[in-house]
């Protein structure tokens, strides 16, 4: 836990938004509602900042096949062209055919977009995910 001061704040919201809200606080497995407010709140500041200031912290999951010829290097080599927003990058060997890529991402966000971009494209990569957080 770290030593943020924390503040309290009364919120107003139509009845119905609050059930709906509740109801999916309780199936998450919230405790209370602050958690999940915080957790709404870090979402919409994350969507703001990758949107309007252009900036984002993240990961790319891709999986692709390695037996698709050239396909390693290809990726190795957009890597490379992106390491500017490349913090890590980590591989698993899925089984015989498939690799996980997990890419940590920081930096512009239409670099970044650019990156997830030019890797889904490839042949040989059947699905990759980009999630954006905030720290
Ligand atoms: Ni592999």
């Amino acid at each position: 836990m770290s030593d943020e001061k924390v503040s309290r704040f009364s919120v107003s919201a139509p009845s119905n938004l609050l059930d709906k809200f509740d109801k999916i606080v309780k199936r998450l497995g919230y405790d209370d509602r602050s958690k999940a407010i915080q957790s709404a709140m870090r979402s919409l500041i994350t969507e703001y900042t990758w949107v309007h200031e252009g900036e984002g912290v993240g990961v790319i999951a891709l999986v692709y096949d390695h037996e698709i010829k050239n396909l390693e290097e290809t990726l190795t080599d957009v890597q490379h062209r992106y390491e500017n927003v490349i913090s890590s990058s980590m591989h698993i060997h899925l089984d015989e055919h498939n690799c996980l890529q997990i890419i940590a991402v920081k930096g512009d966000s239409k670099t970044i977009q650019g990156l997830a971009k030019t890797l889904m494209t490839k042949r040989g990569v059947k699905q990759l995910k980009l999630a954006i957080v905030t720290p």
